[in-house]
């Protein structure tokens, strides 16, 4: 695997990081393995919230007093390492939105109602979370356009065959899709969609919130002109997330919420908006989420997305290994090197929710459901999948763990 020429992260030690750790779940040492849901957080995101409220906290971009500066600094400061991050050229450009859904909705509402019309065709794929699906085919359909869906193969990439025909009998305008899959963990080569999608004159709005948890997420180099991420995936608070998009066009768009902090100046006759990214953040902002989430990205950073990455795949390589031990067992998926650390799986006819809530029992923590992926669901023929997802501080015994717990759901259902 070529990843391994990268330096390695030390689990054992980065896992001494978060106090969650620290207890046992039904008597048994827990293995969480529902990182892809939501991500638990290190002491060094924790103390740096509870140090914002100790000393910093005010309201923002409002107060001439001390507090108020040194919190819209804190604010600011946080903008800017998430655009270090994601490599965005603005920091202007960086919208503090409460989650990747949030920021999506905010593309499809605030783009999609001026831009989108009768004779126009929205794209995704078969693969997209409902976050990423939902709102375009909601919004396609207010606005009489197209919602079209690419289908995928069993490794959960796009039929770029489908291409032309679309392009021949639509107007493209939205090609959305994500960069990492939540329900296959397939890591997606978006280079022939994004130009695919530029050479219609269709914007590219990426779904990363799989992806920059675990990986490098560059906006530049992927091309995009949205991509949305959430904090609580990354080591960051819930309530907080980030759309990055290109500044021409968020400058020509509408706002999407409406109210205190993003106006220029409001008269009965007419309103103004702000400048970015105020005209995009309407009310008081999540501050002490965003600080979070800024201090998540100084942790992520500090242990390497390179390294992530490559802890990642050694688990998923580990974890298809263990799980094909496992007699009835279904793995969906690519393989190891071509996904981050997510597996989904079926144990014979078993319904993943007693699988989910037997191992549990065994204080091993999974997602059983659609994943918020129903169109994967219905071409996979299953209602429901398992998934055991890892990140930066998951052991490969806590696979094993999954493992003999999944042997005993065997024997309960015998
Ligand atoms: C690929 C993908 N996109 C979008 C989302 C939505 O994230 P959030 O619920 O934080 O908005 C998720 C959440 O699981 C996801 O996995």
């Amino acid at each position: 695997m070529a990843v391994t020429a990268h330096a390695k992260l030390d689990a054992r030690a980065l896992r001494r990081d978060f106090p969650i750790f620290e207890q046992e779940m039904h008597g048994k040492p827990l293995a969480y393995l529902d990182s892809a849901n939501s991500s638990q957080k290190p002491r060094q995101v924790l103390d740096a919230v509870d140090r914002f409220y100790e000393t910093s906290y005010a309201n923002v971009h409002r107060a001439v007093h001390l507090l108020g500066e040194r919190a819209t600094s804190a604010l600011e400061h946080a903008r800017v390492r998430v655009r270090e991050l994601l490599n965005a050229p603005d920091a202007r450009e960086v919208i503090f939105v409460r989650n990747a859904t949030e920021g999506i909705n905010l593309v499809a509402y605030s783009w999609g109602l001026n831009n989108l019309g009768p004779g126009d065709a929205v794209v995704v794929t078969e693969l997209e979370h409902h976050s990423n699906f939902v709102p375009w085919q909601y919004i396609a359909r207010r606005q009489g356009a197209e919602f079209l869906m690419l289908t995928i193969d069993e490794n959960g990439d796009p039929d770029l065959s489908e291409l032309e025909a679309v392009a021949r009998d639509h107007t493209v305008k939205v090609v959305a899709t994500n960069l990492v899959s939540n329900s296959l963990g397939t890591i997606h080569d978006l280079a022939p969609l994004v130009s695919w999608a530029h050479e219609q004159g269709a914007i590219f709005v990426c779904d990363a919130a799989q992806a920059a948890p675990h990986m490098k997420v560059d906006v530049r180099a992927i091309g995009a002109d949205f991509v949305a991420i959430s904090g609580h995936k990354m080591c960051g608070p819930s309530g907080i997330g980030a759309l990055w998009g290109r500044g021409e066009l968020l400058r020509a768009m509408e706002p999407f919420l409406l109210g205190g902090h993003m106006i220029n100046s409001v008269r009965v006759d007419k309103t103004t908006w702000g400048e970015l990214p105020h005209k995009f953040e309407a009310g008081t902002s999540p501050i002490a989420e965003a600080v979070g989430l800024g201090a998540a990205v100084d942790y992520l950073e500090a242990v390497g997305l390179d390294a992530i990455e490559a802890h990642e795949h050694e688990l998923a390589a580990y974890a298809l290994g263990r799980l094909a031990e496992v007699p009835g067992i279904t793995l969906y998926g690519p393989p190891a090197e071509r996904r981050a650390g997510v597996v989904s799986f079926n144990l014979g006819d078993i319904h993943p929710h007693d699988v989910a809530q037997i191992l549990d029992l065994q204080g091993v923590a999974i997602r059983a459901g659609h994943h918020c992926c129903q169109p994967l669901m219905q071409k996979l023929g299953v209602a429901a999948t398992n998934r055991a997802s890892f990140y930066l501080y998951t052991l490969p015994e806590e696979i094993d763990q999954l493992v003999d717990g999944l042997h005993a759901v065997r024997k309960v259902f015998a």
